[in-house]
């Protein structure tokens, strides 16, 4: 069985940061058939932590990603985000979530503005702030150039920063990145998981607070707090 879990209480913060659990899943399961993709899975993340779940190709992170931000059903178990049920409560657990997919998804035909309006039409950002909004995002994630180009027209990083530019346009509460740096997962099915954490800890361990490794139906990790 896999479990994660894990608290935030050694990150350093600011004293009067409100410290509240924003994600929590119980023996959160998703089946395809009979195949157990995510076996009964325990996370508990607190706000202002940055949480990174590694684990080799297949091992269910997208899976976990899919469950947590409404596209796709649990078989069993349960998860919360800012204490909306993710089944029960969707639209909620929408409003205050941001995804950025592990594929490329923005669209190439349009300029990375054009893009971007088109999501903050979907958020009902009103129209007024709109404009506004669009350029912080592309300010923030320093793509102001880009902005009247063609995304077709990108590289691939690019593509990757108007992605996230899109997903924080609402504000959320907590943000998904699947694979957003686009690190190879190399490592082959009979390693041990402890391989995984020593062949990426070194890049991830500058990126998150606080990493779990996913390793189906073998082994229970704990996962350890960075700082
Ligand atoms: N819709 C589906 N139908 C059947 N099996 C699926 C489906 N989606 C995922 N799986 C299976 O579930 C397992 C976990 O897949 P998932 O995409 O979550 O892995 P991952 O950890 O994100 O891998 P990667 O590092 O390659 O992105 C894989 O064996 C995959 O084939
Ligand atoms: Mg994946």
């Amino acid at each position: 069985m896999t479990k994660l879990t894990g608290k935030a209480d050694r990150l350093e913060m600011p004293a009067n940061f409100p410290k509240s659990v924003i994600l929590e899943t119980q023996e959160l399961t998703r089946r395809f058939d009979k195949f157990t993709a995510v076996d009964a899975l325990n996370i508990s993340v607190t706000s202002g932590e940055v949480f990174g779940l590694l684990g080799p190709n297949g091992a269910g992170k997208s899976t976990v990603i899919k469950m947590l931000t409404t596209l796709l059903p649990a078989s069993a178990g349960r998860a919360a985000i800012a204490g909306y049920d993710v089944t029960h409560q969707q639209d909620a657990v929408r409003k205050v979530i941001g995804y950025v997919p592990q594929a490329l998804s923005a669209d190439g035909s349009l300029t990375g503005y054009e893009n971007l309006l088109i999501f903050a039409k979907l958020y009902d950002i009103p129209s007024k702030q709109r404009r506004e909004r669009i350029r912080d995002v592309l300010a923030f994630m320093g793509l102001e150039e880009a902005s009247d180009r063609l995304v077709r027209n990108y590289s691939g990083g690019m593509i990757r920063k108007l992605e996230i530019a899109q997903s924080i346009l609402h504000r959320p509460q907590i943000m998904f990145l699947d694979e957003p740096f686009g690190f190879a997962t190399s490592f082959k099915s009979g390693n041990p998981p402890n391989g995984v954490a020593h062949q990426q800890s070194d890049s991830i361990r500058l990126l998150v607070a606080k990493y779990g490794i996913l390793w189906r139906n073998f082994v229970q990790i704990t996962a350890q707090p960075y700082f």
